[in-house]
């Protein structure tokens, strides 16, 4: 399978997250992760828009998909905010905190990139053939 790249832009406001999932299962339409894609992209997007300057008014969050060899490559750029992404340890009587959580268990690995003008919250999935037959 060759490589591509699709990244769309998104209005910072709670209707992209639907457009944005629907964008990644488009893309992703019978590939054995679309699941674990959309609900990772999901999780992000919400971030984007929930804690950073990308859900102000005219903010926008950038959804990339990137598709290598036995790898998917999935990103969403927001504009950016004081605070950075950290993953809180799980508790039970906490109402929040459970999306990077999610998103660092359902990932063969994650990653931030960025400072407050902008960061780019990143999480990998195997598409090996092992990883297929599991299923
Ligand atoms: N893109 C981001 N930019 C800056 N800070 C972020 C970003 N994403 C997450 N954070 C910070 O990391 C924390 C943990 O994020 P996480 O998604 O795990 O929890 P939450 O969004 O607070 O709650 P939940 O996702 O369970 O509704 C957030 O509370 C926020 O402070
Ligand atoms: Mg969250």
């Amino acid at each position: 399978m060759s490589a591509w790249r699709f990244s769309r832009y998104f209005l910072g406001s709670a209707p992209s997250i639907t457009e944005a999932r629907r964008f990644v299962t488009t893309l992703l339409h019978g590939w054995p992760v679309i699941d674990e894609a959309e609900l990772i992209v999901s999780e992000l997007a919400t971030n984007a828009i929930r804690h950073t300057n990308s859900g102000r008014f005219g903010g926008r969050f950038l959804v990339s998909v990137q598709a290598h060899p036995n790898q998917l490559w999935l990103g969403v750029l927001d504009e950016g905010s004081p605070s950075s992404p950290k993953v809180f340890r799980p508790c039970p009587e906490g109402e929040g905190g459970r999306g990077l959580l999610l998103v660092t268990s359902l990932s063969t690995n994650w990653g931030v990139w960025g400072d407050d003008h902008g960061r780019t919250v990143w999480a990998m999935l195997s598409t090996a053939p092992h990883t297929a037959a599991r299923r």
